[in-house]
């Protein structure tokens, strides 16, 4: 390459997202009519550019299935069993779908603990019935269950109490519009669809229309299921993992490693690009923070590259080990290498703002992910705690000593610090740490107001789309008195904004 990375020592200036702000300019946009879509990887596009990260306490598939019905996309962490991992994949490629094409199903002579169970997994409220070959032979739904006493679940079998006369079925190629027009005749809620030799083929719910109105933006597969991501690493049975969430239906996997040049996250790249069962998945690499690294992961195959070393709320990379790249220039810096290979460009941590994610567009991301500011949210793993009367999730780093050396718990997750080989919990060097972050509700409110300050961004910069707010944002760097005045300042804050809690340094 003709780029030079750094010849003499401090000649280079690293800027984080408070450094800069973006000039105001010309414009005729309406911040509820821009066009925030994007690009997630080279095939996958995506209408809200976020998502969230794959940290164990962010993103299981409650968190994956809202990010995606909202227009983004979750990144199922990897502290799990390689199947509790899958599970979570497969729970969230089921959870909508247009037409499920391999739907759960429930034997005849099973009780209806085993159905409740099943169904309680799934968050699903009925299941079609088959026999040992698979042909339909009822339908049982809460309605079937109603009049049921829980108390005879134990003795009772799914034949005892399921539909079986005049059920409403359609063939296995049935159109949207027929197969609405059946269930809105016969008030059903599910329509089992059956193939030319009676085997059941598909399903087909009202729940799934009605969640397509709600949620137009949704980020979905072809098969109008939810897309959902998930983190593996690179070592040991990371093979194994990357299998079995294929095998589950994820969309993408993110190689997720604190330092994406080490050679054991490239060559893991390398062997699943070159591996045509993986060939409908997507892969990110990451993280890197430098046009070097982008491009070591571009080189290795990516579908994406994600940037960010050390700029995360609960990061200690960059105090522990001295290393980083403040993340603005991080972002800068790698979205050149993106650019000219025309590979999409993720901005991992350090937002701390709406504001931060249109800088961080400015800079290059195609998209950012988001830890901290989505912890805190009702989907996000975990209770929510008490404190002095004001309500708390907790969130910690993947590298901090409770991710990685969990008391009387496996971690699976201490190679993403490439320090598998620790085995005690004194010998781990932990680069995150543990905390708490105030509960802010569902996830639909806090992205509405994310994504609405970039809609606010893109109006005053004047760009009606993403590619256009790259193009015309322009930044001007600023003073730490500059940073004071930007800040509400002078004033006793009375009342916490949705969108701003107070200056956080
Ligand atoms: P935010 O700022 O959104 O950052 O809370 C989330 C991102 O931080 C990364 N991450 C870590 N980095 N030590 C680190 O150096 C850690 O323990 C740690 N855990 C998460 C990760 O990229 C995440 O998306």
């Amino acid at each position: 390459s003709t780029y030079k990375p750094l010849a003499t020592p401090f000649q280079q200036l690293g800027l984080a997202y408070d450094d800069v702000l973006l000039l105001p300019n010309e414009t005729d946009v309406i911040p509820s009519e821009v066009d925030t879509s994007t690009r997630l990887t080279r095939e996958i596009t995506m209408k809200s550019p976020v998502l969230s990260s794959a940290m164990d306490t962010v993103t299981e598939a409650q968190m994956a299935i809202a990010m995606a019905r909202n227009g983004g996309i979750g990144v199922i962490h990897r502290n799990l069993s390689i199947e509790d991992q899958a599970n979570q994949v497969d729970i969230v490629k089921r959870s909508e779908s247009g037409m499920i094409s391999d739907p759960l199903t429930v034997q005849p002579d099973a009780t209806l603990t085993d159905l409740d169970k099943l169904c309680a997994a799934y968050h699903v409220s009925g299941l079609p019935v088959v026999d040992k070959d698979d042909h339909l032979v009822g339908i049982i739904t809460n309605r079937d269950m109603r009049f049921v006493n829980p108390d005879d679940y134990d003795s009772l079998r799914v034949s005892d109490v399921m539909t079986k006369e005049n059920l409403i079925t359609g063939p296995a190629d049935i159109s949207k519009e027929d197969a609405h027009r059946l269930l809105a005749q016969h008030k059903v809620e599910k329509l089992p669809l059956i193939d030319g030799n009676g085997k059941l083929a598909g399903l087909i719910t009202v729940k799934d229309f009605v969640k397509t109105e709600q949620y137009p933006d949704a980020t979905k597969d072809e098969q109008g299921r939810l897309r959902v991501a998930a983190g593996i690493g690179f070592l040991g049975d990371a093979w194994q993992r990357a299998t079995a969430l294929m095998e589950a239906g994820v969309d993408v996997l993110v190689v997720d490693t604190a330092n994406g040049e080490a050679r054991l996250a490239l060559d893991m790249i390398r062997r699943i690009k070159a591996d045509h069962a993986f060939d409908g998945v997507q892969i990110i690499g990451g993280n890197i923070a430098t046009y070097n690294g982008a491009k070591a992961m571009i080189e290795a195959g990516v579908d994406a590259v994600k940037v960010g070393v050390g700029p995360g709320s609960i990061c200690t990379t960059r105090v522990v080990a001295g290393v980083g790249v403040p993340q603005l220039t991080a972002v800068y810096e790698a979205s050149r290498a993106c650019k000219e290979f025309d590979v999409p460009c993720i901005a991992d941590g350090g937002i701390h703002y709406s504001g931060d994610i249109g800088k961080a567009l400015v800079a290059g991301a195609d998209s950012v992910m988001l830890g901290g500011l989505l912890a805190g949210c009702e989907e996000a793993p975990g209770e929510k705690v008490l404190l002095h009367g004001k309500q708390y999730k907790i969130y910690r780093g993947m590298g901090s000593l409770g991710a990685m050396a969990p008391r009387g718990k496996k971690s699976y997750s201490k190679d993403r610090y490439f320090q598998a080989d620790v085995t005690t919990a004194d010998k781990v060097v932990p680069e995150g740490v543990e905390g708490q972050v105030p509960y802010r509700g569902p996830l639909n409110y806090v992205l509405y107001e994310l994504v609405g300050g970039l809609h606010q961004t893109m109006f005053y910069v004047g760009a009606h789309n993403i590619p256009e707010l790259q193009t015309k944002g322009k930044f001007i760097r600023i003073t730490d008195a500059a940073l004071r005045e930007s800040h509400p300042h002078d004033i006793v804050m009375t009342k916490e904004a949705p969108n701003y809690t107070g200056f956080h340094s």
